[in-house]
């Protein structure tokens, strides 16, 4: 059976999307007709090797059969009955999530923007019974597009002219030990953080940072906030970007690769910060849907059975080809950065043709903050995939050169 629209070429499929969608989205001049494991295929049939993975969604790659197939049996049990019914896959995957992470409460949301809301309300909440009211996150961070997210974001094309954005909210320079002391008074109630950026160009926290703001916590007394929606679910190489670092984050958000390509997210923390929503406070209709928790769960036990070891050891194998091209090209790098399977190639300068000429040698890759090469490939990428990434890299760059 073809789907609607599945036998028109790509060009009548962009003239389509042009007339009936927001144009909101700079999107790749692909109109997909399927995917399978790293790989997207056009409806004319060219094969694209996907190292975005969806923006770090397709954790386990397209179609994978483990999640096709909890995912047809939980539709063929129920698809959605609303947060008034206990429901066997949520559990499943809140018991998963929590030995996974040590931590002791999940609640489920659909996106990553909304985790993101919910942990600041609970920051709040937790503020309010303590005399405090006041909340920090760094430039460069991205959070979603909510207004409690954007109201701890910098970046002025996700704002402008939106205004006004919440009260009491204080973005401060990234990294810098300096400001974030100056910043942190008797009034901050939480602090949140990427310990990986991701849309900020693949910039991770210093050591000393983290150091400094745990010593901080400590001595004022506030809620540490990890986002963890693009670095997280293993993509480092631990289950959680945090853990490349000595500290234990008061409530971490989770989301993307969580739910394995099904929209989901999560909040997880102890049993002291969830019990400040008590019933009713809090809720939403489709988080925990019982599919997206099936697919999460195969996600979840794969990724702490086998994947996080393999990003572990490919992540290094990935960063020492990147490392050998920088090396190459001294005059286009400036810098690899990252962990695992979130590495950033950072330019000299900015390379707007970067994705299009990669595109032509069949992959696809992203920049963000304008001279980044982000790089997100699923979690069941292997040496055969990163080579044949590193191939088409090394083809651009030296295109590139030439061009100088
Ligand atoms: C670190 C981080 N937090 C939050 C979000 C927002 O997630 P969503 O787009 O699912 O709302 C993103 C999305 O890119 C992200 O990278």
């Amino acid at each position: 059976m073809t789907n609607p629209g599945q036998s028109e070429n790509s060009a009548a499929l962009i003239v389509r999307e042009n007339e009936a969608i927001f144009q909101t989205y700079r999107r790749l001049p692909i109109a997909v007709g399927h995917a399978d494991r790293c790989y997207i295929y056009d409806v004319e049939g060219r094969r694209y090797l996907d190292f975005l993975s969806g923006i770090a969604v397709n954790a386990l790659g397209h179609g994978h059969p483990r999640i096709i197939s909890a995912v047809n049996m939980q539709t063929n049990r129920f698809m959605h009955l609303s947060n008034f019914f206990y429901q066997e896959p949520q559990i499943r995957l809140a018991e998963l999530l929590k030995k996974a992470s040590g931590y002791e409460r999940v609640f489920f949301s659909n996106s990553g923007a909304e985790s993101f809301e919910g942990s600041v309300k609970l920051a709040r909440l937790w503020g309010a019974a303590h005399g405090k009211t006041d909340m920090l996150a760094f430039t460069g961070g991205f959070h979603g597009r909510t207004y409690g997210s954007l109201s701890l974001m910098d970046k002025p094309l996700y704002k402008n002219g939106m205004g006004p954005f919440l009260p009491n909210m204080g973005v401060i320079p990234f990294n810098d030990t300096v400001a974030l002391r100056a910043a942190v008074t008797e009034r901050v109630c939480g602090v949140a953080l990427e310990f990986l950026q991701g849309e900020g160009g693949i910039i991770p926290a210093s050591t000393e940072f983290v150091e400094t703001l745990k010593a901080l916590r400590k001595e004022h007394g506030f809620l540490i906030i990890a986002d963890e929606v693009q670095a997280g679910i293993g993509r480092t190489g631990t289950f959680f970007g945090f853990e490349q670092f000595d500290i234990r984050p008061d409530i971490v958000t989770t989301a993307k690769g969580l739910g394995g390509g099904l929209p989901l997210g999560a909040i997880l923390t102890d049993d002291t910060v969830a019990s400040l929503l008590q019933r009713g406070m809090h809720g939403t209709t489709y988080g925990g849907n019982a599919v997206a928790c099936a697919a999460g769960a195969v996600v979840v036990d794969e990724v702490t059975n086998s994947l996080m070891e393999n990003v572990g050891k490919l992540g290094l194998y990935l960063r020492e080809r990147l490392l050998e091209k920088a090396a190459e090209f001294p005059q286009l790098i400036k810098e690899i950065r990252g962990q695992g399977f979130m590495q950033g190639i950072a330019l000299n300068s900015e390379m707007p043709d970067f994705v299009e000429l990669m595109l032509k040698r069949g992959v696809v890759s992203n920049i963000t903050a304008g001279s980044v090469i982000r790089i997100l490939p699923p979690l069941i990428a292997g040496k055969e995939e990163i080579d044949e990434f590193i191939v088409a890299l090394r083809d651009v760059l030296t295109e590139k050169d030439k061009a100088a």
